[in-house]
């Protein structure tokens, strides 16, 4: 489960793919309702929760919700910027049992890193891993690749070989959220990744039982879709800091999907129940190319969300895949050895 416990977040990324729109999840879940979702979650047979954002150290509460859901039993991971993670901070989440953090890095040194985040950054985030691994904790460092960025891919995994991180995940731009709105100036060139795909194929030889290296793929460039949250509704779910139920962080543009809340059903109803959970779940619901695709067990159709940004209907077949229909509605957005036009980025808020 991806607990968003606050879409409020000092940095300003412009690939954060939080929604646009944010007043309509202003009213957060409280610690007692955040405990209750943890306690249902687990009878439902959660066995990990993210507990991310926007910045979820901007929660008092946080370190008395790991304690809960580590009494429950659940393996407990923080997704954070790290600018809020004191010495003591840490240490008030270790004792209440923290299993993972994972933190972001926007670059490998501080002046475009800073430049991406809005702020100074930086420095902070390389303390704040440096506490984590002092403090014992499993550190995974979280890049998110674009064109700005990825040609720092190998300077990126010397940081995290110097931090002493068990994980790198350099994830590839998904284009939801203020992603979207930024997508012209953050799709990367083929060469560009290309690059990046052999540094990283030669550290994971180099770093082998040091570094564990994670790549995720630029969807865009590819000829098949990801299987996005591994089928619709099928082992994850996403709770908004309102309260929200979504089978995915994006399925809230989605109209008309019947999101449902917890603070008006139990959690398990929603899960099985509900019609945002039962809408995409399955095969039953595909079209045309996918229904009839050796391929959907693997991919399930690919995306919802992105198939809805990009056609206006959640139902089609994700436009990544080459058989899609409107596959060129993703290949007239990706440049083949074009230089990588300068367009200005728009910061989260903006
Ligand atoms: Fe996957 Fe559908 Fe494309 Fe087949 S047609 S590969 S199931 S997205
Ligand atoms: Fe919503 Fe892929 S992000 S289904």
């Amino acid at each position: 489960m991806l607990a968003e416990l606050t879409y409020r977040c000092p940095l300003r990324c412009a690939y954060c793919s939080n929604p646009v729109a944010l007043d309509a999840y202003a009213d957060e879940l409280s610690p007692a309702e955040w405990r209750r979702v943890l306690t249902e979650a687990r009878a439902l047979g959660v066995l990990q929760v993210h507990l991310s954002g926007g910045e979820p150290l901007l929660r008092r509460d946080l370190p008395a919700l790991v304690a809960h859901a580590r009494g429950l039993g659940l393996y407990t991971n923080l997704i954070t910027g790290g600018q809020a993670l004191s010495p003591a901070r840490l240490a008030g989440l270790a004792a209440a049992g923290l299993d993972h953090v994972q933190l972001s890095v926007q670059d490998a040194t501080a002046a475009p890193a800073d430049a991406l985040a809005g702020r100074p950054v930086h420095a902070r985030k390389l303390a704040a891993a440096r506490l984590v691994r002092a403090a014992g904790l499993a550190l995974t460092v979280n890049v998110v690749l674009h064109r700005r960025n990825i040609e720092h891919v190998p300077a990126l995994i010397d940081l995290a070989a110097e931090l002493g991180a068990d994980r790198l995940e350099l994830a590839n731009t998904q284009y939801y959220g203020w992603a979207l709105r930024n997508r012209a100036a953050l799709l990367p060139t083929r060469a560009q990744l290309a690059a990046a795909e052999a540094a990283v194929t030669a550290a994971r030889e180099r770093l082998a039982g040091v570094l564990q290296i994670v790549y995720v793929v630029s969807d865009y460039h590819e000829t098949w879709p990801k299987p996005c949250m591994n089928g619709w509704a099928s082992r994850q779910l996403t709770v908004a800091p309102n309260g929200d139920v979504l089978p995915c962080p994006a399925a809230a543009q989605i109209p008309g999907l019947g999101v449902t809340s917890v603070r008006d059903r139990p959690l398990a109803d929603i899960w099985f129940d509900s019609p945002a959970f039962t809408r995409f779940r399955g095969t039953d619901w595909m079209p045309e190319p996918c229904r009839s695709c050796e391929r959907k067990e693997l991919d399930h159709g690919g995306c919802r969300c992105q198939a809805f940004q990009l056609t206006g209907d959640p139902a089609a077949t994700d436009p990544v895949c080459r058989l899609s229909p409107h596959h060129a509605l993703v290949t007239r957005l990706v440049r083949d050895g074009e230089p990588a036009p300068t367009v200005p980025l728009v910061p989260r808020g903006a």
